[in-house]
């Protein structure tokens, strides 16, 4: 059911949801923080549904936001509220619920700061105590908390001694003004002024399961930093567990929820990011229990790709695997809303359209499938002109920052954009490449193409989404295989790419996993063989390299940059162009290499 009542609303009935939204009807007067009639009603409701609600009320009484849980499950995102006021507070209140007859605890008085809140107002109620869901209240209201903002860093609020509700509602709402006035002339400055910025303040958090090696887990980890740096978000920390297979709530275990909540409440992190796939009913759960939005990593690279996506196909085809990746997870207005804004997982073409209705994002995926389709075969008409030309064509492959983009550019002088940084490059990009042949004194014309740059087990809609970009991959006469040689981990990233290659559809792989000795493998029956160029030779040690060396002996060695064993490397192409594929095929049967199992 859609529903603009935020937190956690499942299993509750659809006359319960009404009692809530009425409450968006009831107005409060200016001049009090709140008044008994509301106090009673509010109280009323959070006891017949056994859980705490959060009214968010503005300065002119009008109710804003009404949710089910906690003041850290309903909290606004950081986006939402309103952008003028850093320097001040909110102008929002926070009215909450609570089953404890005690003050509001740590993690509300955090939220309450982190929202710049005018005050956060605690009832608690009569014989709830101890107890939460399932445990009978009447409804009465105990007693009643006043939190709100002083300019203190070590501790940035004040909490007023159990208060009677006739105590409460005497309270009139000059005081916020006065509590304002306090912190913007206090010397101190704002405890809140670091809580709202633009660029995303990130808890990683990563599981280590059985089925990974601890180096595969670590480097992965790292990875995935810097993909979020990428992406303009800035890690505080990181996370770890280690569990035998996921939790199939939380992915993590309940204590370790706990201490993600408290530690990125601590560091004021407004965005986690899982190190693997969650389901969406993971990443739910999750948000409903720490009030903060949880990403996964595959999240993070379609917010990359969106950034990056310059063309049209590139463009339609990010559009296309946020919706299909969206789609299960949307749910009440609230998540919907929350991803309006700025931020990591809120970029790119399909944010604005996220609001939208289910079957109007599914009416799009069918569009955006079909303009996808309707540009992959125009592309392969062009491919098709390419090839009835007989001009040759190398795609270039390998582990995203490998360096591929700069190849090209240097090998070609072309203008492709590169950057340290993952993902410089969404779209292929053509270009042609005239060498000159040493011994006839020929010029040969290649045509050269940049693709996009692979990752460690690159999420499965991620890959459908982007064949159009990794086709360029199976057209290729030959690919020529970029690896960083000075990446601590260069050689699972060869093992990487050759894996995904090997998922490619239509593609038929032989002998990549079983590598022959001075042989390069054959990805697909006529279509390429896979050659490795080990770049960034200029940051590697000796020992290094006479290792690559002996692993691949038929490897070229270069450095993009430092234009180093560019030569070499002309004259490979050439030879691979030159290859023909029978004598390719041919060359398969002899002994396996000693380092590979048979
Ligand atoms: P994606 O687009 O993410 O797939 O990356 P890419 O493989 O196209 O890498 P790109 O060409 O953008 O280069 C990544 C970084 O590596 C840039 O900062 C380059 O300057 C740097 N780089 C490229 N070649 C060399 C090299 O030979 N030596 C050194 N030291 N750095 C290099």
């Amino acid at each position: 059911m859609e529903t603009n009542i935020y937190g956690n609303i499942q299993g509750l009935k659809s006359s319960q949801i009404k009692k809530l939204q009425q409450l968006y009807e009831q107005r409060q007067p200016s001049y009090s923080l709140t008044t008994p009639e509301f106090a009673s009603t509010l109280a009323a409701i959070s006891a017949e549904i056994h859980q705490p609600v959060c009214c968010y009320i503005n300065r002119r009484g009008q109710l804003i936001r009404v949710g089910v849980g906690t003041p850290i499950q309903t909290q606004i995102p950081p986006q939402e509220l309103p952008r003028h006021s850093t320097e001040r507070l909110s102008g929002i209140r926070c009215i909450a619920t609570q089953f404890k007859s005690e003050p509001p605890d740590e993690a509300a008085l955090i939220t309450m700061v982190r929202q710049r809140l005018d005050a956060l107002v605690v009832l608690t109620l009569v014989g709830g105590e101890g107890g939460r869901r399932g445990k009978q209240t009447n409804g009465d209201i105990k007693e009643a908390f006043l939190a709100h903002i002083v300019p203190n860093p070590e501790k940035p609020w004040e909490i007023s001694p159990p208060l009677s509700l006739d105590d409460l509602t005497e309270q009139d709402d000059d005081l916020v003004d006065e509590w304002e006035r306090e912190i913007s002339s206090s010397a101190s400055g704002m405890p809140f002024q670091d809580t709202v910025s633009d660029s995303d303040k990130v808890l990683l958090v990563g599981l280590k399961t059985d089925d990974i090696s601890q180096q595969r887990f670590e480097d992965g980890l790292q990875e995935l930093a810097r993909l979020v740096e990428t992406v303009g978000g800035s890690v505080l920390e990181t996370v770890q567990q280690k569990r035998s297979r996921p939790h199939p709530q939380t992915v993590v275990g309940e204590g370790k929820v706990e201490e993600i909540s408290l530690l990125a409440y601590k560091l004021g992190a407004n965005l986690i990011v899982f190190d693997r796939d969650i389901t969406p009913s993971q990443a739910r759960n999750l948000e409903n229990e720490i009030g903060i939005r949880v990403v996964d990593r595959t999240e993070v690279i379609l917010d990359i790709f969106a950034q990056r996506a310059q063309s049209q196909a590139g463009k339609l085809q990010v559009e296309l695997a946020q919706m299909e990746y969206m789609l299960p997870r949307l749910r009440g207005q609230g998540r919907e809303m929350s991803r309006l804004g700025g931020g990591i997982g809120t970029r790119g073409p399909g944010e604005t359209k996220l609001e939208t209705e289910r079957r109007t994002i599914q009416q799009r995926i069918s569009q955006l499938q079909q303009e996808v389709n309707q540009l992959q075969a125009h592309r392969a008409r062009i491919r098709q002109q390419r090839q009835q030309q007989e001009i040759p064509a190398i795609a270039l492959v390998g582990y995203t920052n490998a360096g591929k983009s700069t190849l090209l550019n240097v090998l070609t002088n072309a203008e492709v954009y590169t950057a340290d940084q993952l993902f410089a490059t969404l779209d292929p990009t053509t270009r042609k490449l005239v060498i000159t042949d040493p011994e006839t004194k020929e010029r040969r014309t290649i045509v050269l193409t940049d693709t996009v740059g692979f990752i460690h087990e690159l999420p499965p809609p991620l890959v459908d989404a982007f064949r159009a970009t990794l086709e360029e991959v199976t057209e290729a006469t030959a690919l020529l295989h970029v690896v960083d040689l000075s990446h601590p981990a260069w050689e699972s990233h060869i093992a990487s790419v050759e894996e995904v290659l090997a998922e490619m559809p239509g593609v038929e792989t032989r002998n990549l996993s079983q590598r022959v000795a001075g042989v390069p493998p054959v990805v697909a029956s006529g279509v390429a063989s896979l050659h490795i160029a080990f770049n960034k030779v200029d940051q590697v040690d000796s020992e290094t390299l006479a290792l690559a060396q002996q692993k691949y002996p038929e490897a070229v060695f270069i450095s993009a940059t430092q234009r180093l064993g560019l030569d070499t490397l002309r004259q490979r192409l050439l030879q691979l162009i030159d290859e023909p594929i029978a004598s390719r095929d041919a060359k398969i049967e002899p002994a396996l290499h000693p380092g590979f199992p048979p």
